[in-house]
């Protein structure tokens, strides 16, 4: 059993449940809780109340440990037994918005607080120096370089202080679920999006079980996240840590952005189709994956024509489009995608124009349009009315076919009069049956 335990960022939602499991399963009496807002953070009195009810006495102090000089008073005064460093800020976004008070902002509780805390006890002797950090330094995360630096700085604190023979442990967390802390404001489609990338979000049970662990355990830093292996595989591209557990055909872990199979693939799909045709393939696709990242059911509501920004694209999204649309399409796509396409409409025009093959043109592609519409008449329920329509648009076309060939040179020649003066290109639909009644005897 531990004297007073030191958490950092312990009115926070990681905080409360490290104060409660402490104090339920580890007999922890004495907790110093601190945060910058300190008693006036939200739920701060009714925690401190619940920990009594359990049997611990907490204090809650306003610190802000990115402060050398208020770290160390704060150790002075309180001599922690074990410290558990959870405080930290996140400030997500693409690597070029990030300036360097975005850099600070999220290094600084992570990089600088631990710091502090690792000089303002070494004269103590610690149980326990823990730190959170997370799977974004190991693997990497989209939108979160300052973040991924900052908890790869932690991993590495904790390699040291173990080699200087001190107490250390990072743990490096996946996703908690909703109902705690940072991913308190995680939307459904958020979670939805984790889900699918592979790393579904723990449970608080599991996220204590899996910290008691990593405290046994001798390895300075560990890894606590869930992993949804066959989610990973179907990402086709494995990350490179997880290449030992996830079994893939060499083929596909090496697959890349510029696959060009996959672009022969996806072009062969537009293959013989009109280049309006082309263009509702290439539209359907990007629906799916604009439905797919958005977490929507209905692919087909998408209207093409409003922009990415107002259906609620920002740019880690637009980041997470770019990438599907690249491996699902094998070419290389540029991050500001969605800047340089801002409507479903605009973007699709481009990768069709970047996919389709060449249209095909001669008496082939004649006949696979005939064979393609002959093929469109099979279960068509029309009205009479339409049918005498088409019957007079097929007729036409008759017609105009039979001209072609009159006025062929090479093609043999009936000669009839009529037809021989006949303008079929500038002749109204009208002035065409007319003729064809004529030639019937119709008339
Ligand atoms: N939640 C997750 O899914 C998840 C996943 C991976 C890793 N982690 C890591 O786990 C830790 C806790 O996350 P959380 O979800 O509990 O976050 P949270 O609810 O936002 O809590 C963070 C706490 O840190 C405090 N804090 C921030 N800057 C501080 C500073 N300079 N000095 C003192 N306190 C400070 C905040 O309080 P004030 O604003 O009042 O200062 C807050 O109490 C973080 O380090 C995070 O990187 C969390």
């Amino acid at each position: 059993m531990w004297s007073t335990v030191l958490i950092t960022g312990g009115t926070g939602g990681l905080g409360r449940i490290v104060a409660r499991h402490l104090v339920a399963e580890h007999g922890v009496r004495s907790l110093l809780l601190v945060s910058r807002r300190g008693p006036a953070a939200d739920g701060a009195k009714e925690l401190v109340a619940e920990l009594e009810q359990s049997g611990a006495q907490a204090v809650v102090e306003a610190c802000d440990v990115t402060d050398a000089a208020a770290v160390a008073e704060l150790v002075a005064r309180h001599a922690p037994a074990a410290v558990v460093h959870t405080a930290g800020v996140l400030d997500d976004g693409v690597v070029e918005s990030l300036s360097p008070e975005r850099l600070a902002a999220v290094l600084r509780p992570k990089v600088d607080a631990a710091w502090n805390l690792h000089e303002a006890t070494k004269g103590l002797d610690l149980n326990a120096f823990v730190v959170f950090s997370s799977v974004a330094g190991t693997f990497g995360s989209a939108g979160q370089a300052n973040y991924a630096a900052g908890n790869a700085f932690l991993d590495a604190l904790a390699h040291h202080r173990r080699t200087a023979g001190l107490p250390a442990v990072s743990l490096a967390w996946g996703p908690w679920s909703q109902d705690s802390g940072m991913t308190g404001t995680l939307t459904d489609a958020d979670v939805q999006r984790m889900t699918r990338s592979g790393m579904p979000p723990l449970s608080a049970e599991e996220g204590v079980a899996l910290f008691d662990a990593a405290l046994a355990s001798t390895e300075p830093t560990t890894v606590p996240a869930r992993l949804d292996l066959a989610a990973l595989r179907r990402q086709g591209e494995v990350p490179p840590l997880l290449r030992g557990l996830i079994r893939t055909s060499g083929r596909r872990t090496a697959a890349t952005a510029t696959d060009g199979d996959t672009t022969a693939a996806f072009a062969q799909r537009l293959t013989g189709l009109s280049a309006a045709e082309g263009r509702e393939v290439v539209l359907d696709a990007v629906r799916g994956q604009v439905a797919a990242v958005l977490g929507h059911s209905g692919a087909t509501e998408i209207d093409e024509d409003r922009a990415f920004l107002d259906i609620g694209f920002d740019s880690l999204t637009a980041v997470e489009l770019r990438n599907r649309l690249s491996a699902l399409t094998g070419i290389r796509l540029p991050a500001t995608l969605l800047f340089d396409y801002p409507t479903p409409a605009e973007l699709v025009d481009h990768l069709h124009a970047r996919i389709a093959p060449e249209p095909s043109s001669g008496p082939e592609a004649l006949l696979g349009e005939l064979e393609r519409l002959e093929k469109s008449f099979g279960g068509l329920a029309v009205t009479e009315e339409v049918h005498e329509q088409i019957a007079g648009r097929l007729e036409v076309l008759r017609a105009k076919w039979h001209a072609l060939r009159d006025t062929a040179p090479a093609a043999g020649r009936d000669g009839s009069p009529a037809e021989e003066d006949f303008d079929f290109e500038s002749a109204s639909d009208d002035e065409v049956f007319d003729l064809l009644d004529n030639e019937l005897g119709l008339n």
